[in-house]
C-alpha cells in the first residue's frame, strides 16, 4: 500500500527460469510489482524471495545479483557512458579494472561504442536507454528485470533494444522479467506472462497455452455475410464481423462442420476457413473481457474506467479458468 492506496493485492505467484512479461495498463502496480521483488520498497503485508533471498530482508543480496533497468531516469547527466556504466558495475561489487572493461564491452554490445565518452546530458532517449541496459547487465547477471525498456524509443531504437535483449537472454541464456503494456515487444521475447489489473493477478501462464484459450475460426464469406451472421446466432455461436470476414469460437471438432452446414442452408459461399492465430492483444482483450471490462482495444484499456460490474476472479484461481 501507498499510504491508504492498495497497488497489489492478493498477489500470491510464483515466476520460473526464462522470460516472463508483467503485462497491465497503466497504474496497474507493474512497477510496484518489480520494486517490490527488488526490496525498494517495504511490504505492507505478504512475503517473497528472489533467487533464494527473501525480499524484506535481503533486498541487497538480491540487487547484486540481478540487473534493474528502472522506468525512471537513473542516469547522472555529468558523467560519460563509460564511467557510468563502470559505476554501476563498482555498486555491485566488482573491482575498479574489471568493472572499467566490462563497461567498454557492454556499451559496444548495447550499440554505444563511438558515444560512449560522451556526457550522457546530451544523449537521445535511446543512447539512455541503452546506457540503462548497459548498467544492468555489465556484471553479467542470471535474471535480468526491465521495466518498460522500450519506452520513449522510436521504432529503430525500439527495434535495436528489442534485439539486444533477445540476445541476452536467449543467446546468453539469461532470464528476463520484463514489464510491458506493449503486447508486440512481449511477444518478441517472453514465452511466459504474468498479467495484472488493478493491482490484482488476472492470468498467468505461457502465452501459448493462454492462446488456447481462445480457439478461433476465421470465415470469409461471399455474398450474405448478414445471412449468414444471423444463422449463426441462431445456431448458438457468436461471430464477431468485420465486413465479410468473420471469427467464432472453436468449441470443437465439430465447429468447422456447423459453419459448412450453415452456409449451406443460408447459401453463402464459404471462400476461405482457418484456424485463426490470436495475438497476445487478442488474447489480452479476450481475458479483459471475460471478467468484465469493456474493451476494445489495448488502447481503450489504458485509459479504462473502474468497470462496471465485478470483476474479481477467485484469489484461490489466481489467472485460473476463463
Ligand atoms: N510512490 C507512490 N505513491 C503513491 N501512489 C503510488 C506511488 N507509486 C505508484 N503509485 C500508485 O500505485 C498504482 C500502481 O502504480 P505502478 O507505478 O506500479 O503502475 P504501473 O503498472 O507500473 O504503471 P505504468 O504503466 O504507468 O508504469 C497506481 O495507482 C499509482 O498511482
Ligand atoms: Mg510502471
Amino acid at each position: 500500500m501507498y499510504g491508504p492506496h492498495v497497488a497489489l493485492d492478493e498477489m500470491s505467484l510464483k515466476i520460473n527460469s526464462g522470460a516472463t512479461a508483467l503485462l497491465g495498463p497503466n497504474g496497474a502496480g507493474k512497477s510496484t510489482m518489480i520494486k517490490t521483488l527488488l526490496g525498494l520498497i517495504q511490504l505492507t503485508s505478504g512475503d517473497g524471495e528472489v533467487l533464494g533471498y527473501n525480499i524484506r530482508t535481503e533486498g541487497d543480496s538480491i540487487r547484486q545479483r540481478i540487473g534493474y533497468m528502472p522506468e525512471y531516469d537513473c542516469l547522472t547527466p555529468e558523467m560519460n557512458a563509460v564511467h557510468q556504466v563502470k559505476y554501476c558495475g563498482e555498486l555491485t561489487g566488482m573491482n575498479t579494472n574489471i568493472a572499467m572493461q566490462r563497461a567498454h564491452e557492454v556499451l559496444e554490445y548495447v550499440g554505444l561504442r563511438d558515444q560512449r565518452y560522451r556526457e550522457i546530458s546530451s544523449f537521445s532517449t535511446g543512447m539512455m536507454q541503452a546506457t540503462k541496459l548497459a548498467c544492468a547487465i555489465i556484471h553479467d547477471p542470471e535474471l535480468l528485470i526491465c521495466d518498460e525498456p522500450t519506452n520513449g524509443l522510436d521504432t529503430k531504437a525500439r527495434g535495436f533494444m528489442l534485439d539486444t535483449l533477445f540476445q541476452v537472454v536467449k543467446q546468453g541464456d539469461r532470464s528476463i522479467l520484463m514489464c510491458s503494456h506493449l503486447m508486440d515487444d512481449v511477444e518478441k521475447i517472453c514465452d511466459r506472462i504474468v498479467m495484472i489489473h488493478k493491482g490484482k493477478l488476472i492470468a498467468q501462464g505461457k502465452i501459448e497455452d493462454l492462446k488456447a484459450i481462445d480457439r478461433e475460426i476465421e470465415i470469409w464469406v461471399w455474398g450474405g455475410a448478414s445471412r449468414m451472421e444471423t444463422a449463426m446466432k441462431d445456431a448458438g455461436l457468436t461471430p464477431r464481423r468485420t465486413g465479410r470476414v468473420m471469427r467464432v469460437v472453436r468449441q470443437d471438432e465439430t465447429t468447422y462442420d456447423l459453419v459448412l452446414e450453415l452456409a449451406a442452408k443460408a447459401k453463402v459461399q464459404i471462400r476461405r476457413m482457418e484456424d485463426y492465430e490470436p495475438s497476445l492483444e487478442d488474447l489480452f482483450l479476450v481475458i479483459m473481457d471475460r471478467l468484465g471490462y469493456g474493451v476494445k482495444s489495448s488502447a481503450d484499456l489504458l485509459q479504462s474506467q473502474p468497470p462496471t460490474t465485478s470483476v474479481a476472479p477467485s484469489p484461490s484461481q489466481p489467472g485460473g479458468n476463463f
